[in-house]
């Protein structure tokens, strides 16, 4: 409850509007009444006088409260539905800003379907219990007594006996609605596993294809929608069961108003309009009586929601508050340094990275080469902040990232994930999207021939504004890569991160491209992890990690050539299956 109010509180945020949209629900259920008492005693005076002028003044009196009753109905609803569908979306904006800003650590555990649901699936439990849920709570609160009263002052007997079947038809709400909820969940979950089995089937369609599995996806997609279908039919009975209860009462009331009211009226001691007054306000409080038990019922999950909305709301990045930290008093100089680095992933057993040391100056270059997870990946996740170091620290001209405010420890960077992912976005917004201002047409012209994709572009059916496929589907390898590369240098940063990016670029285009890198960054410090070890060759310093991710051997590519190890032997066998390569590529040259 305490939760509950918490969030009603974010509701007062829009205090005039639910004000006047609550002051509007006892006049409209007033008025509404007030037309059944109208048209009850007009049904009685015209049995009695001959005369019109009274029905006159009745009719414009009764014209009157149901333009008014109109007015205020619509009134009431319009502010409230508009208060709950803004706290709605204040909420779900809330939450995925705050999602969004949750560390590397949060998004691994997490499986995106269930953040999904609580965006959607929560939120709205929230909006429906907060406001439709208060508008006809104060309904009933308001017409329930009233009318009953009203009645009972008709006739004591015949008000009493229809009082007990209205407040079991919102027992019995009370009681279904759970019910109602737990196969309405269950079928919005099974609907979400089928589309996400769809999804992912799409998804990866060429590994579908490639390995024949279309009949094996195809029955675990009729499995999820067998699931569905029975839960469906789970939901149709919850609801058929309901609506049964609900007409079975009704039933019953009207089945007591004309076996007890109509033996009164054949007596004469209730007259006909009063008869009628007890038949229409039974229509109208019946419905308000139903939403009073189905909020009732709606109440636990209202709290779940809030509950699980809260715990998430409550988690924090384990790198802190965005905004913590300083910002550095002078502009980025790019000096990095890794000092006594050891690192855990949260999931691991053993360290991903151990006692790392290592400098780079400002426009200086490090390479990272080693066999696969040695930690490559994770010693550049470091630069960029993603993560912290358990032991050590990662110094940004001199500074402990942890230091710095997060923006900043991330802004000067340019970062180029090991997975070119692109958004499905028109080919020139995935470059843009790594700007922080926006770009001229000729800007993100200038950083797609940086990145030696000029001619590939021009080949796009509309240029650089051809729409991309699902994470960049309608692309290669290699020109995905080398768009992550446009996207990284947009917003020209002071040191450039790149994890094995090149990997799918044949050596020349990758040549080509390093040397404009080098010198579109002049000044500019590059830290470059790669398997292919002519990737790095040209860097200042060479760190060689081994498979316990800590430093086998370090220095310049013709001081590791020199050293017997992984260094040595890796560069050897590379450079003959690169010679073998050129042979079969070029069969008839280099013989005699
Ligand atoms: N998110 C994660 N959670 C837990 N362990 C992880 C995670 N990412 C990587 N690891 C583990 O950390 C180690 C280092 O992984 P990392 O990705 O840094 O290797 P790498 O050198 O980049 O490998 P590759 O050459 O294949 O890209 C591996 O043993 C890997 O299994
Ligand atoms: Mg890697």
């Amino acid at each position: 409850m305490r939760l509950l109010a918490t969030y009603f509180r974010r509701f007062l945020k829009h205090r005039t509007r639910l004000v006047l949209g609550i002051l509007s629900i006892p006049l409209a259920q007033s008025l509404d009444v007030a037309t059944t008492i109208l048209v009850g005693q007009a049904l009685d005076r015209v049995r009695t006088s001959s005369d019109v002028d009274w029905l006159t003044t009745t009719l414009l009196l009764l014209g009157g409260a149901a333009l008014a009753h109109a007015f205020f109905r619509f009134w009431q609803r319009w502010l409230i539905v508009v208060v709950s569908r803004r706290f709605e979306v204040e909420l779900k904006q809330e939450l995925f800003d705050h999602l969004a800003r949750l560390d590397f650590a949060f998004h691994d555990r997490s499986r995106s379907g269930d953040l999904v649901s609580r965006l959607t699936a929560d939120v709205e439990a929230l909006r429906m219990f907060l406001g439709p849920g208060l508008m006809y709570t104060l309904g009933a609160v308001v017409i329930v007594p009233i009318s009953l009263s009203w009645l009972m002052t008709l006739n004591l007997w015949l008000g009493l006996s229809i009082g007990l079947p209205m407040i079991a038809v919102g027992v019995i709400m009370k009681r279904l609605t759970p019910r109602l909820h737990r196969e309405s969940t269950a079928v919005q979950e099974s609907l979400a596993d089928i589309s996400h089995r769809a999804q992912e089937d799409f998804g990866g369609v060429r590994v579908v294809k490639g390995y024949h599995r279309e009949g094996a996806q195809a029955r675990r997609f009729d499995r999820a929608s067998a699931k569905n279908r029975d839960n469906q039919v789970a939901l149709g009975r919850a609801r058929g069961l309901t609506h049964a209860a609900i007409n079975g009462s009704f039933d019953l009331t009207f089945a007591v108003i004309l076996t007890v009211g109509g033996l009164a009226a054949i007596d004469r001691t209730l007259p006909v309009g009063s008869l009628f007054q007890f038949i229409d306000l039974t229509l109208k409080v019946f419905w308000p009586l139903i939403a009073l038990g189905w909020i009732a019922g709606m109440y636990p999950r209202a709290v779940a929601s809030a509950e699980r909305v809260d715990t998430l709301l409550a988690t924090r990045s384990a790198l802190g508050e965005r905004e913590a930290g300083e910002a550095p008093e002078q502009a980025v100089a790019g000096a990095l340094e890794l000092r006594g680095v050891g690192f855990t992933y949260p999931t691991g057993t053993k360290p991903a990275l151990r006692g790392i040391d290592a400098r780079v100056e400002p426009g200086g270059s490090l390479g990272v080469v080693g066999p696969t997870g040695c930690g490559k990946s994770t010693l550049l996740l470091l630069l960029g902040r993603q993560m912290d170091p358990q032991e050590g620290a990662v110094l940004l001209d001199g500074r402990d990232l942890r230091e710095l405010a997060l923006p900043h420890a991330r802004g000067a960077l340019g970062y180029v994930p090991q997975d070119a992912f692109l958004f499905s976005v028109p080919y020139a917004d995935n470059i843009r999207f790594g700007a922080e201002g926006d770009l001229s047409d000729e800007e993100v012209a200038e950083l797609i021939e940086q990145a030696a994709m000029t001619e590939e572009v021009a080949r796009f059916p509309e240029g650089a504004q051809t729409l991309i496929g699902e994470r960049g589907v309608t692309l290669s390898g290699g020109q995905r890569q080398r768009t992550c590369i446009a996207r990284a240098l947009a917003r020209d940063p002071k040191v450039l991160v790149l994890d094995d990016c090149l990997s799918a670029v044949d050596t020349e285009t990758e040549r080509q491209l390093l040397g404009t890198l080098r010198e579109a960054g002049s000044g500019r410090t590059v830290v470059v992890a790669a398997h292919r070890l002519s990737t790095v060759a040209s860097c200042d310093e060479i760190l060689v990690l081994d498979d316990k991710g800590s430093i086998a051997q370090r220095g310049r590519h013709e001081e590791l050539l020199e050293a017997a190890g992984w260094y040595r032997d890796t560069w050897e066998q590379q450079q003959r299956r690169e010679a073998g390569n050129r042979e079969v590529a070029e069969p008839e040259g280099g013989h005699a």
